[in-house]
């Protein structure tokens, strides 16, 4: 099905391909707010907070559940890669993108004729600190711009060379939503013998991803904003083929082949990607996690995506009308729904928004709607009286 507004269709009568009414009643907060702080962190559903109790449950009553609880790690492991469409030996864990990030730039060497790295200005800027850090070991950082709002292919492939080791590069763009072709950068990287890294926080749980179909050789995020989850957990795929030729300098005990050997005298690795895991991992996290996660892969990233062009078309079209200035490009099919719009004083402005009961999500010099699945065109609408109104009287 197709979501596009028509004239035959009018946008406050469509709807999406799934039970909105029954997906809102799960989550509390909507009887207060309207959520559009997606970006950001998305709301507590009955599911995410049943989950959570489970785990306290378990440590409450029984003290320690140590199999149960691995068990739900790798539940949640096998959560994310059917997000992305890869296995679960491809998936790593860890508490943070920025932790995801690091362990993997220090598994290249950097001391060769390969020392280059080309990242983009779109990058969060945790992903480009972990790549500048790696200079101390010869690597050398090269900047794909950002040109109002958007980056353009071509100056990947100016930038992109014999010398480089990995391209890095996000799916979506933090601060507006601009997404990026990763299988075009894939394909470039590869003919120049190089690795593809995506950073797919801001994107993940509001498109389909595919690593097999895009090419993608590594891909991190975490799970407080789509993907219904918190803080302290985050997960990286890493193309199974690579696995066996990659091993970090930043590694824990569950990296060992077999961590429960207690081997101090020796450093073995894993195969697949559980090469990458550090310590003990986020348990309570993976139970939250897992759930949010399911909830996304129950609805479907495609009739999400469905949904989120009528509200980000909505956004884009009724931010205009406004008068509100949109960041970056107005074209759905190269961006996500978060739409950003330029403010004098963004904190300010979320400030007066949440106390009008609609929640947006300050970045710099811009304040981020950004719906999800559960959001109607209503909520859409009233967040755009609320800040044209904000910014008007402030
Ligand atoms: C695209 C993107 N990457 C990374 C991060 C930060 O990740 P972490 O705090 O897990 O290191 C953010 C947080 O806002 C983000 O939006």
């Amino acid at each position: 099905m197709t979501n596009i507004a028509s004239p035959l269709f009018p946008l406050g009568l469509q709807r999406p391909a799934y039970d909105l009414d029954a997906w809102r009643e799960q989550i509390p907060l909507l009887d207060e707010l309207v959520p559009m702080n997606n970006c950001s962190q998305s709301p507590q559903t009955h599911a995410t907070r049943a989950a959570g109790e489970r785990y306290l449950e378990s440590w409450g009553r029984r003290g320690m559940d140590w199999d149960a609880w691995m068990e739900v790690v790798r539940l949640a492991k096998q959560e994310f890669a059917r997000l992305i469409n890869a296995s679960e030996d491809e998936i790593a864990v860890f508490s943070s993108v920025s932790e995801a990030t690091s362990a993997l730039a220090t598994a290249f060497d950097f001391d060769g004729p390969r020392d280059r790295v080309v990242v983009s200005e779109a990058e969060f800027p945790t992903i480009g600190h972990a790549w500048l850090a790696q200079e101390r070991r010869g690597a050398e950082v090269a900047w794909v711009p950002v040109r109002d709002g958007v980056v353009e292919i071509d100056d990947y492939d100016r930038l992109i060379d014999e010398r480089t080791t990995v391209v890095s590069a996000c799916h979506a763009y933090y601060l507006n939503g601009f997404t990026q072709d990763v299988a075009a950068i894939a394909r470039l990287a590869h003919a120049r013998g190089a690795f593809l890294f995506v950073d797919a926080y801001q994107s993940l749980g509001t498109v389909p991803v595919d690593v097999r179909a895009t090419g993608v050789d590594f891909l991190a995020a975490g799970n407080l904003k789509f993907l219904m989850g918190i803080p302290g957990i985050a997960f990286m795929y890493v193309r199974a083929e690579l696995n066996e030729q990659l091993t970090p300098l930043a590694t824990g005990w569950f990296g060992r082949a077999d961590p429960f050997a207690f081997d101090v005298t020796h450093l073995d690795w894993a195969s697949g990607a559980r090469r990458f895991d550090m310590g003990t991992p986020p348990v309570l996290n993976a139970y939250i996690a897992r759930a949010g996660m399911q909830i996304i892969n129950d609805i479907g990233p495609q009739a999400i995506r469905d949904w989120l062009i009528v509200l980000g078309q909505r956004l884009i079209d009724g931010g205009r009308a406004r008068g509100l200035t949109l960041h970056g490009t107005d074209d759905m099919a190269r961006k996500t729904a978060t739409a950003a719009f330029l403010v004098d004083d963004s904190h300010a402005v979320e400030e007066a928004m949440r106390a009008r009961g609609v929640l947006p999500s300050a970045r710099g010099p811009v304040i981020r709607l950004a719906p999800h699945f559960y959001n109607t065109v209503d909520d859409v609408d009233l967040a755009l009286d609320v800040l044209a109104t904000v910014v008007r009287d402030s």
